[in-house]
């Protein structure tokens, strides 16, 4: 009789202890989760009724969630994507959350010159005002665009080079305006090498992981520079601008990865990355929130303006590479 009350009260006593171990672990889960991987939230109360904002690859992932917020807050929104099927999907979504009908469809394809100077020319035709234009849509993919150029290079910054430029004075007219770039966190291991900028030859590393992750950490530095020069370009106008890191999101741009990878990253990204409403967060901050203006050209993440390293705010390479950009585009 007592051996086995004993017997109980260990297995009760094991029992507890078993509870509150998972209990701790759900408990440092669900905080780490909820705190340190959900990140700040934008709390701008901002309205956008009369204002117009494009928001480029706005079909999926950041971008839609962008749309939608922006649709909430009364903005006309243009939904500037390559697909025209994937995008008529997005644009009866978007109208649906962002209880909108002031949303349209305008077809970009940011690896097409032609197709860019078409989008611009189509919108400057149709709509009167230009508030906010948001250089959301990338790509991780080797390959090559239209025009020939390295795809991440020409999709991720040549693209909406061109396409800001042929915006500016509208945006000048309309201002106080904003340009936001979703750069990311990678431009921290890019290099600018104006031999192989286009090409990446020299780095003979083939279409390796590494050699992908390389030239897209290239591309997303050539954002941050070229916010820093564009910043200053716009000086004295009543238009800024700000680039960011949205975090690491669950979303569809590592859809050109192996499977074998993708097999790796899915534990991975289930309990590290945000979801793609919690990575529209600093790209709405550095839209909408009001007296950041004297932070124009500056890198944000996690809705806090971030020193960069001395590289990602050269002047002289952020100057150059607007010329070589200027060149590429075929805007000189
Ligand atoms: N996910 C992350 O962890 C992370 C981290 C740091 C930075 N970022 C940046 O966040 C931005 C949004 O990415 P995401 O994570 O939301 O990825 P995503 O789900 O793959 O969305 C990317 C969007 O860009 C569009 N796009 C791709 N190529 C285009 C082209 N040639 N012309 C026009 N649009 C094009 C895509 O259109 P289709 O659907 O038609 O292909 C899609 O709408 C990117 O600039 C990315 O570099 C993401
Ligand atoms: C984001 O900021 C919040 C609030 O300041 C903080 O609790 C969280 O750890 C930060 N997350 C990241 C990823 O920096």
């Amino acid at each position: 009789m007592e051996l086995t009350l004993a017997g109980t009260e260990s297995t009760g006593t094991a029992m507890s202890v078993f509870l509150l171990v998972i209990g701790v672990i759900v408990g440092v889960g669900y905080i780490f989760h909820n705190v340190v991987v959900k990140g700040k939230r934008c709390n701008s109360k901002t309205k956008l009724h009369g204002k117009t904002v494009i928001v480029t690859g706005s079909n999926t992932g950041i971008g839609i969630e962008t749309a939608i917020d922006l649709a909430k807050r009364g903005a006309r929104v243009i939904l500037a994507c390559r697909s025209q099927h994937r995008a008529e999907a997005a644009l009866a979504e978007v109208k649906r959350l962002g209880k909108s009908n002031e949303v349209v469809f305008m077809q970009l394809d940011l690896g097409s010159l032609k197709s860019v100077r078409s989008f611009a020319e189509t919108f400057l035709k149709t709509e009167p005002r230009l508030d906010l234009l948001i250089n959301n849509a990338g790509i991780y993919v080797q390959g090559r665009t239209a025009d020939g150029l390295g795809m991440m290079f020409g999709v991720n910054h040549i693209g909406p080079f061109l396409l800001t430029n042929l915006l500016l004075e509208r945006l000048k007219e309309c201002g106080p305006s904003r340009v936001v770039n979703v750069a990311s966190v990678a431009h921290n291991t890019g290099t600018i090498d104006f031999d192989s900028l286009n090409t990446h030859k020299a780095l003979g590393l083939g279409d390796s992981f590494v050699a992908s992750m390389k030239i897209y950490s290239d591309s997303k530095l050539c954002n941050v520079l070229f916010t820093h020069e564009l910043a200053k370009r716009l000086q004295g106008t009543q238009v800024t601008c700000y680039c960011l890191h949205p975090g690491n999101i669950k979303s569809e741009l590592g859809r050109h990865t192996s499977s074998f990878l993708k097999t790796i990253m899915k534990p991975i990204t289930a309990f590290f990355f945000k979801n793609p409403f919690q990575g529209a967060q600093t790209t709405l901050h550095c839209a909408l929130q009001e007296g950041i203006e004297h932070l124009s050209g500056r890198y944000f993440s996690n809705c806090t303006v971030r020193k960069v390293y001395a590289k990602a705010r050269d002047d002289a390479v952020a100057k150059k590479l607007w010329e070589v950009s200027e060149r590429l585009s075929g805007l000189s």
